[in-house]
């Protein structure tokens, strides 16, 4: 297992769609893996296998709290198949955009189908906080970011301090 390095804003990967696995062998274990030990190490509730730089659809999410034990979830070509018409509203973040943080409204509880690392076919019902780490998670694998439901006055101040942060990181 390896921990590998996350992508951050603005590269432009992160607006890429990824694509769908064909099989699920042993190389999609390790990558879940190291997705998992990345994660664990940043430490966040959810990567999109976009954020280590890889445009494939795997997705790993564990919101058990800290006083919990970890409840990993794997999801490989995951697909929302139902959505509540009932929205909830999280402060979100991403590991993509460091200590940056705003409102998102979505649907408070979807059904999810996919394989996991496995290859066992899934099928899910998502409440709460893994509700809205998945929807954020496989809004990844669409290339789009949780800056994109804000408004866009407040989008363009974050994505311009992370592309001066960008440059003043090439120039040192
Ligand atoms: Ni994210």
């Amino acid at each position: 297992m390896a921990c590998r390095d996350i992508v951050i804003l603005p590269d432009n990967i992160l607006k890429k769609p990824s694509l769908a696995f064909d099989t699920i062998d042993g190389k999609a274990q390790d990558l879940a893996n190291d997705m998992f030990e990345t994660m664990y190490h940043a430490p966040g509730i959810g990567l999109a296998a976009v954020q280590i730089g890889l445009l494939k659809r795997m997705l790993v999410v564990d919101v058990a709290k800290e006083d919990e034990p970890r409840d990993p979830i794997c999801m490989i070509n995951p697909k929302i198949v139902w959505s509540s018409e009932e929205t909830s509203e999280y402060e979100e973040g991403c590991l993509s955009i460091p200590e940056t943080y705003d409102l998102v409204i979505r649907p408070a509880e979807v059904k999810v189908t996919y394989f996991d690392q496995n290859a066992a076919e899934c099928e899910r019902h998502c409440d709460g906080l893994l509700a809205t780490c998945v929807q954020h998670e496989i809004d990844h694998l669409d290339g789009i970011l949780f800056i994109d439901h804000i408004s866009r006055l407040k989008r363009d101040r974050i994505i311009k301090k992370f592309v001066k942060a960008a440059k003043q990181k090439d120039t040192k």
